[in-house]
């Protein structure tokens, strides 16, 4: 191939820049399978999906999408759709399983191979270290709220840098803290299904710790041209009108859904509205002297997943809500327009929005969109061919606010749409479809949904045409 050959197509008519990375991402729990194999122990998933009632029809992580056992059959299908990188996790439990002490060879190799597997392929490994697999042991241990955690996360990017560290582009601690603090130790929602607002504060803390530390192990073992990120669930918050009460509730759920993590991590500093608004419920005296200097360690990209934004009014939420410190002053409203099959609003301006406040917030801080993606209710017709319309229509609009975005001078370099496969959607077990390829379930047999024709087009013609 010659590099003109090489070339995106030129009648795409809305051009992303040279070098742009299209991606697809994925999480280990959610595919792997696999769950007691090779020295891999229970994480806090494995043990919440097996409480009757935490996740729907029971269903569990153990067999997934199989990926353990189909790597290379779907780093095949990835090559088909000719994306530039893919973004998995790695599940914590498989290479250290009880959060302490040295990795497990086979867990590793796991991620080795599919590294290797990766780059012959031409395709660019971007790792996270953590998507919400905590093993149990540091669960029992006292988890996220406790020190210590972050303390154990550190050693094990440590350990997964010294394994792998030369051939993964680009290393991501975590991925959305927010959910894992909130939903998993506030609401309870999510695994391990806590619901204390402290426990979920001090979990979300002891998150930036653990990136921080990350960082700095991951520094001192990767060469330079190795990227690090975070990646953020960040909020794409609107007043439901421009009161003073409504805009105050705006600033509340900023606070402690977007600044919590984005003021210790840029800036070094913890939000002081967040520390009044939250003060009924903690002074914060578990922040250590250093800490938020850990916290603010420099990284090279912020990661964004974006799916649909979040309208709030003055008001009260239904108890038990996520929102520590917030629930007595805000009450969450549905978006209008269409929905997804998980009754999320469509709204593509809330990625414009998001993108344009980071340009504005954190000049200098290159940008990618690490998820973003849609559930309907797919199904292979007899002719076997999955027809997913309304995944090509929001995956349309959503790039299209990053193109406008980019022309309206935000850095995003790259996007990883969520997901590669149909796969184990957290406590909506396998009732939710996020794929752009076909699951079967019961012969894990893969199909190429439209819009995953519809994505390899728009990747060979480096932009979306008309
Ligand atoms: C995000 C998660 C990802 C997936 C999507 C739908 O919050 O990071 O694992 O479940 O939502």
């Amino acid at each position: 191939m010659t590099a003109l050959d090489a070339r995106p197509d030129t009648t795409a008519t809305l051009r992303f820049p040279a070098g742009f990375r299209w991606g697809t991402a994925t999480a280990a729990y959610q595919i792997e399978g696999a769950a007691a194999e090779d020295g891999r122990t229970p994480s806090i998933w494995d043990t919440f999906s097996r409480i009757p009632g935490k996740v729907r029809n029971g269903d569990t992580g153990d067999i997934a999408a199989d990926h353990y056992h189909r790597v290379s059959e779907d780093i095949a299908l990835m090559r088909q759709l000719g994306v530039t990188d893919y973004r998995f996790s790695v599940a914590w439990p498989r290479v250290q399983p009880t959060g302490r002490g040295p990795a497990v060879q086979k867990g590793l190799d796991f991620y080795r191979r599919l590294v290797d597997e990766l780059l012959a392929a031409g395709i660019r490994p971007v790792a996270t270290l953590y998507h919400w697999d905590l093993p149990q042991e540091l669960e029992d241990a006292g988890g996220w709220p406790q020190r210590e955690t972050a303390q154990r996360f550190g050693e094990y990017a440590g350990i997964m840098a010294g394994a792998l560290g030369d051939r993964v582009a680009t290393w991501t601690t975590l991925n959305e803290p927010w959910c894992a603090a909130f939903l998993g130790y506030g609401n309870g929602v999510h695994a391990p299904g806590r619901t204390s607002p402290l426990a979920s504060l001090r979990a979300a803390h002891h998150f930036n710790l653990a990136h921080g530390w990350a960082v700095r192990e991951l520094r001192s073992r990767l060469p330079a041209q190795c990227e690090v990120s975070l990646t953020l669930n960040l909020h794409a918050v609107r007043p439901l009108s421009d009161s003073a009460a409504d805009v105050d509730a705006a600033r509340r759920i900023d606070a402690v859904g977007n600044r919590i993590f984005l003021d210790p991590v840029f800036h070094g500093r913890l939000p002081q509205d967040l520390v009044r608004d939250t003060a009924p419920v903690t002074d914060w005296s578990f922040v250590r002297d250093g800490d938020l200097e850990a916290a603010s360690a420099p990284i090279d990209s912020l990661g964004i997943n974006y799916y649909s934004p979040t309208v709030v009014a003055a008001g009260s939420s239904p108890a038990p809500s996520p929102w520590a410190g917030a629930e007595e002053h805000v009450r969450f409203l549905p978006a209008p327009g269409p929905r997804t099959a998980m009754d999320w609003p469509v709204d593509a301006e809330g990625l414009y929005e998001l993108l344009t406040r980071l340009r504005d917030d954190l000049p200098g801080v290159p940008l990618v969109i690490t998820e973003n993606g849609a559930a309907y209710d797919d199904y292979a017709d007899p002719s076997g061919a999955v027809k997913d319309p309304e995944r090509v229509a929001y995956l349309r609009a959503h790039l299209a606010a990053v193109h406008r975005a980019i022309e309206a001078g935000a850095d995003v370099r790259g996007y990883f749409l969520w997901s590669l496969l149909d796969n184990f959607e957290w406590a909506y077990g396998y009732s939710k479809r996020f794929g752009i390829v076909h699951v079967d379930f019961a012969t894990q047999r893969r199909t190429l949904k439209d819009s995953a024709h519809w994505y390899a087009d728009v990747i060979a013609r480096g932009g979306l045409s008309s």
